[in-house]
């Protein structure tokens, strides 16, 4: 992919700069923010441009509010760890738009920051509303993308607005591309993808992607569980996705003509009715009335096994139901095997950073995205509106 023209390269001094971020964190019941990552990883860009003297309005999301405010999505707890972490004011303006915006903008000193509301409390921002777009668009004269988790969605603040000012990509959106990117051109080889988490519908996409791309595909967690059944495995009382097996066939067909190994669990933790202790079970038969919970010790093994010569992994989402710690041995034991592995190890999408610092295996990883979908969207070759909206660098 040809380098987006750069934050660095923008003059920026006394210039009003609008910078999406995402800033969407997990938060506990209360608003506690549960991991900051997002807020730390975008720091050395809002330092940049301190010291560059901009006047940086910060835009991002929060949740799903649905074009509604409510409270509870407030920026106000990224607007006081902001602070913290710079060491300066982030005020957090009570408006996204509007005249009130607007004249507290103009009044901004160089170095200065202030935080939009959540961008979700207005329609128009999902609905990538022209009318929004040109509102926000007016409050600044420069746009830095650095929102790399929000580049799939093409919204008023990441589609809008770059296409109506001068936009440049910000530092960790620079460092995304460039990561990630090292897995979509000329990975080393082997490269296992060691796949988890629920929902195949989800990420079909993804997985489509990786036959001859990867050398072998292990499987684990919920997303293993149609491809067990549709080999005629039964799974007791575990919730198996339905209406998938002509596409899994397909998925598995073209994975075996491009030469890519795809791993099934072979034994699974199970979880039994009246049972508080988990118990092991051939993935081929789980006992009636038992669910399926987590890869059990012989798979672990296999999957060390698959992983040991490898050069370059790619992790997404766990291997078993990680936050009960019965079953989150699968998880935690192959990530620090991995973690005695040489080579480039990349962890992306949804919870699966936050479930590896918990489980104490992030170590494992060479580098850690923030990005969710858009992270899963960039490893399946799609184009991205947010980062397809940057100009390229000149040259
Ligand atoms: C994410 O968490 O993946 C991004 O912030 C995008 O959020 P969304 O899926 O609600 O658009």
């Amino acid at each position: 992919m040809p380098r987006k023209r750069s934050v660095r390269e923008a003059e920026v001094r006394g210039r009003r700069v609008l910078v999406r971020a995402d800033f969407n964190v997990p938060q506990e019941s209360g608003g506690r923010i549960a991991d900051d990552r997002r807020i730390r990883e975008a720091l050395p860009t809002l330092e940049l441009l301190k010291r560059a003297g901009a006047r940086t309005i910060l835009l991002s999301h929060l949740g799903r509010p649905g074009g509604q405010r409510n409270p509870k999505w407030s920026l106000a707890p990224v607007a006081e760890r902001l602070a913290t972490y710079l060491g300066q004011p982030v005020p957090l303006l009570g408006e996204i738009v509007g005249p009130s915006v607007e004249a507290r903008v103009r009044e901004m000193h160089d170095g200065e920051f202030v935080l939009l509301e959540n961008l979700r409390f207005d329609p128009g921002e999902e609905a990538n509303d022209t009318a929004f777009a040109r509102a926000l668009a007016a409050l600044g004269e420069l746009f830095v993308e650095e929102a790399f988790g929000t580049v799939h969605r093409a919204h008023a603040s990441t589609v809008g607005v770059p296409t109506l000012l001068p936009a440049y990509a910000g530092l960790l959106v620079e460092k995304e591309v460039e990561s990630l990117g090292k897995l979509v051109d000329g990975a080393e080889r082997p490269f296992v993808a060691l796949l988890g988490g629920a929902k195949v519908k989800d990420k079909l996409p993804l997985l489509r992607s990786l036959p001859g791309r990867v050398d072998r595909i292990l499987l684990g967690g919920a997303l293993a569980f149609p491809f067990l059944a549709a080999e005629g495995a039964d799974l007791g009382a575990t919730e198996v996705e339905k209406g998938l097996d002509a596409a899994l066939k397909e998925f598995l067909a073209r994975a075996e003509a491009l030469g890519t190994l795809v791993i099934l669990p072979e034994d699974l933790l199970v979880e039994r009715p009246g049972n508080p202790t988990a118990e092991a079970a051939t993935a081929r038969e789980v006992p009636s009335g038992a669910i399926a919970r987590d890869i059990g010790p012989r798979t672990r093994d296999r999957f060390y096994v698959h992983l040991s010569d490898s050069r370059t992994v790619f992790w997404n989402g766990p291997l078993g139901l990680a936050e009960d710690p019965r079953f989150s041995p699968g998880t935690r034991e192959v990530l620090a095997g991995l973690e005695t592995i040489p080579g480039y190890h990349v962890c992306a999408g949804g919870d699966s950073a936050r479930i590896a610092e918990e489980l104490g295996v992030v170590g494992a990883f060479q580098y850690v995205s923030t990005g969710g979908g858009a992270a899963l969207e960039f490893l399946e070759g799609a184009e991205l509106p947010g980062l397809a909206v940057i100009p390229d660098a000149p040259g």
